[in-house]
């Protein structure tokens, strides 16, 4: 049985606090141990504790809304959901995989930039995915391009890892491009991305893949991704639709 942890969240200071910079308290047998929301390669070394946090206490559905529009979105056309070759680009520890696994599919790559990921997701999650591979798509080489564009993917998925610091657009670029075109793209993000006033540069990309029709939007809606530190619902939408062509480089 997988131990349960005492984590605390702070108290005080909240009310200035961004969502990329929230933490919490890890408490030990010594003293307290701050570890922020972003620190995932701390995270995912001390078994139980990313599911106990984001699954049990901030209520996290992301994985499961993802997955359940994304099927949605293939039931639609005459493709085999069960049958999509699927990327899973910040695949963390392998819930993603888990849940894309209870819904039938059977063939997945995972990719995230840190080896705790991995480590986590061979300790906690073995067999999820045929291969994983710990890699800045930002940098990718030809060589292990290459190898990616071998096991013809037709589709990605992304999950709680667009924005807020997490995956820049030119490694959602290169995951996107290695989709063949009539493959299927799920995502989610946070609403505010939408709004025309937020220019950073993910809603500028996402919009564009849109309105530039990229992609054919088949699904989209709004949800409580999870909690914050605070218990206020988070929105995001999930978004599902089939790729039409690359985006620019
Ligand atoms: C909030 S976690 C989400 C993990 C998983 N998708 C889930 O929903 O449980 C975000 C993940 O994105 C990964 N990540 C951040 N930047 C990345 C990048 N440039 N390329 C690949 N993965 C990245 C992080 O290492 C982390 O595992």
């Amino acid at each position: 049985m997988i131990k349960r942890h005492r984590i605390q969240f702070p108290k005080d200071e909240l009310t200035n606090i961004n969502q990329d910079e929230a933490y919490f308290y890890l408490q030990g047998s010594g003293s307290d141990r701050k570890i922020r929301f972003h620190d995932y390669d701390e995270i995912y070394q001390i078994q139980g504790l990313y599911e106990q946090i984001f699954y049990d206490r901030l209520k996290c559905t992301s994985p499961t809304k993802v997955a359940t529009i994304l099927e949605s979105a293939v039931k639609q056309s005459q493709d085999s959901f069960s049958e999509l070759r699927v990327l899973d680009l910040g695949a963390g520890n392998g819930m993603v995989g888990e849940e894309l696994k209870k819904h039938g599919i059977s063939r997945l790559v995972g990719v995230d930039i840190i080896s705790e990921a991995y480590e986590a997701t061979i300790r906690d999650r073995p067999g999820v995915y045929d291969a994983y591979y710990v890699e800045d798509f930002t940098k990718l080489g030809p060589e292990r391009r290459d190898e990616l564009i071998a096991w013809q993917f037709d589709c990605m998925v992304t999950v709680a890892a667009l924005g807020f610091g997490d995956i820049p657009t030119k490694a959602f670029v290169e995951a996107f491009n290695l989709i063949k075109n009539g493959g299927w793209v799920a995502f989610n993000i946070k609403d505010t991305f939408f709004d025309i006033s937020d220019e950073s540069g993910f809603s500028t990309m996402i919009r564009e893949l849109i309105f530039a029709k990229h992609v054919d939007i088949y699904c989209i809606e709004r949800y409580r991704h999870r909690l914050s530190i605070e218990g206020k619902p988070l929105f995001y939408f999930a978004i599902a639709g089939r790729k039409n062509s690359d985006f620019p480089v």
